[in-house]
């Protein structure tokens, strides 16, 4: 959600979960890394069409600066993500390729590199609710919200 309030859904990796919640990882001056900062809140949803089951999240996301997570990448990612050019303008695809050969020789040269604005994410979820989908369509929901302290479970129609 940006500041105007219109919605915007992207597909990112899930980088972990732990006690501090479901991480993943931004470039915060990307669209979507201004709209966490400014939203501090944020929804995720999975689906694993084998098994036909989804999970949805919700709650509050913070982030922090995180250079451990980035060095963790390849230096493929690495050289695109150092471009921080992330939902701009493109003229064309060989400006692309040019910037990418560029930025992977600076990760060659410099492999300790790290964007000044690479944030791991950590969404603390107040709602998950899981889906297991049904052949028959008795899919079965289940929904777990948080007050604060205790979770709590129900069904819901599907
Ligand atoms: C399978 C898949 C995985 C992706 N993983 C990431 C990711 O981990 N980080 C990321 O910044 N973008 C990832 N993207 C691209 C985003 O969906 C999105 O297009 C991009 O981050 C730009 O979003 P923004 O303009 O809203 O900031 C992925 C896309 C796909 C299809």
């Amino acid at each position: 959600m940006d500041t105007q309030g219109n919605p915007a859904a992207r597909i990112l990796i899930l980088k972990g979960l732990d006690g501090d919640g479901w991480k993943f990882a931004v470039h915060g001056g990307s669209p979507k890394g201004r709209d966490l900062a400014a939203a501090g809140r944020a929804a995720l949803t999975f689906y694993w069409p084998a098994q036909a089951r989804q999970v949805r999240v919700r709650g509050r996301e913070s982030a922090e600066l995180s250079a451990a997570d980035f060095l963790a990448r390849s230096p493929a990612a690495r050289a695109e993500a150092l471009l921080g050019m992330q939902s701009r303008p493109l003229r064309n695809l060989a400006d692309h390729g040019e910037a990418t050969r560029a930025a992977l020789e600076r990760v060659a040269g410099e492999p300790g590199l790290v964007p000044p604005e690479w944030m791991l994410c950590a969404l603390k979820p107040e709602s998950v609710e899981f889906w297991q989908g049904d052949r028959s369509c008795r899919h079965t929901r289940v929904s777990h919200r948080c007050d604060g302290a205790e979770w709590e479970g129900e069904l819901l129609w599907s």
